[in-house]
C-alpha cells in the first residue's frame, strides 16, 4: 500500500482516519495563514474607526480660539464690551447661554442662534464690514454643539455618555411671550418678547428676533418684577 509522505496533497482523493489527522495539523499552520488577512482587517477597521469617528470638538482647544479671535473684540470681559449683554470670556456667564432656550441649543445646531448669527447674511455676528468665520471655523462651532457644547471637555452628551446618548433634549415648543414693554432705569423703553433668566439677567427678544441679555440691576423696578413674573410663569408652566 502506498502512502504519501502529504495525506493533503491529494485533497481530491478518498480520505483515511489516518489522512484526517495529518490534515488536521496541517490545517493549523493553513489557518493561521487565513487569519493574517483578518488580523490586517481588524486592524483596518480599528483605524477607519479613529479617522472616520473625527476627534470630539474640544472647547478650549478649538473653539475658544475662534471666539477670541471673532467676537471677544465686542463680547468679553477682557475687552469691557459686552454687546447687547453677552460675554464669552467668563464661561460661568458663558454657560447661562448654553440650554434648551439659550443662545446654543446643545445637540441642535439648527436652533442655536449662535450658529444661524455667524452663517446668515441679514444681520450676521460679526456684524458686517467684520471679518467673518471662515467654513473651517463654522464647522468646528457646529460640531461641537452637535456633542453637546460642553465648556469643561466632558464631553457634553456624547454617544453612551450620560446626558441624552447623543439624542436632541427637545423641549415641546412653547408659544412665544407677548411682546411687552421693556424699560432699564435710565428711562429708554424697548418692545420685545420675555425669554429666559439667566443668572441676575433677563434674555429678551425683539419682533426682530434680536435677543439682548439685560442684568436686572439695569432695569426699572416694575421691569424688573415683570421679569420676575414672566419667569415665575414660566415655571409654574413647566412644572408637571
Ligand atoms: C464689532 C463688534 C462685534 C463683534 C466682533 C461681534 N459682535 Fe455680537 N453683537 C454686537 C452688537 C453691537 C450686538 C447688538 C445687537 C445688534 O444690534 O445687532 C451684538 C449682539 C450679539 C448677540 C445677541 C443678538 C441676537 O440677535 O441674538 C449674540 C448672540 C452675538 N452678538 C454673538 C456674537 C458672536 C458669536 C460673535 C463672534 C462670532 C460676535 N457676536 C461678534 C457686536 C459685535
Amino acid at each position: 500500500m502506498r502512502r504519501s509522505g502529504h495525506a493533503c496533497d491529494r485533497s481530491h482523493s478518498g480520505h483515511s482516519p489516518g489522512d484526517l489527522s495529518i490534515c488536521a495539523a496541517g490545517s493549523v499552520r493553513y489557518s493561521s495563514a487565513a487569519m493574517a488577512p483578518l488580523r490586517i482587517t481588524l486592524l483596518l477597521s480599528a483605524l477607519l474607526t479613529l479617522a472616520g469617528g473625527a476627534r470630539a470638538v474640544d472647547f478650549k482647544k478649538d473653539v475658544r480660539p475662534i471666539l477670541k479671535a471673532k467676537c471677544y473684540g465686542c463680547h468679553s470681559e477682557e475687552a469691557k464690551k459686552e454687546k447687547a449683554g453677552y460675554v464669552f470670556d467668563n464661561l460661568e456667564r458663558f454657560a447661562g447661554d448654553i440650554g434648551p432656550k439659550g443662545q446654543i441649543v446643545p445637540h441642535d445646531p439648527e436652533r442655536s442662534n449662535f450658529l444661524d448669527l455667524v452663517t446668515r447674511d441679514k444681520d450676521p455676528m460679526p456684524p458686517s464690514g467684520k471679518e467673518r468665520l471662515s467654513p473651517a471655523e463654522i464647522k468646528v462651532l457646529r460640531q461641537w454643539i452637535e456633542e453637546g457644547a460642553s465648556l469643561d471637555g466632558s464631553g457634553g452628551g456624547k454617544p453612551g455618555g450620560k446626558s441624552s446618548g447623543g439624542l436632541p433634549t427637545r423641549q415641546p415648543e412653547a408659544p412665544p411671550a407677548p411682546l411687552q414693554d421693556w424699560t432699564n432705569t435710565e428711562g429708554k423703553t424697548i418692545k420685545a418678547r420675555y425669554v429666559r433668566m439667566s443668572g441676575e439677567a433677563v434674555v429678551i427678544k425683539t419682533a426682530e428676533n434680536k435677543s439682548f441679555k439685560v442684568p436686572l440691576a439695569k432695569l426699572s423696578p416694575a421691569t424688573q418684577d415683570q421679569a420676575k413674573a414672566a419667569a415665575a410663569a414660566e415655571a409654574k408652566a413647566a412644572a408637571p
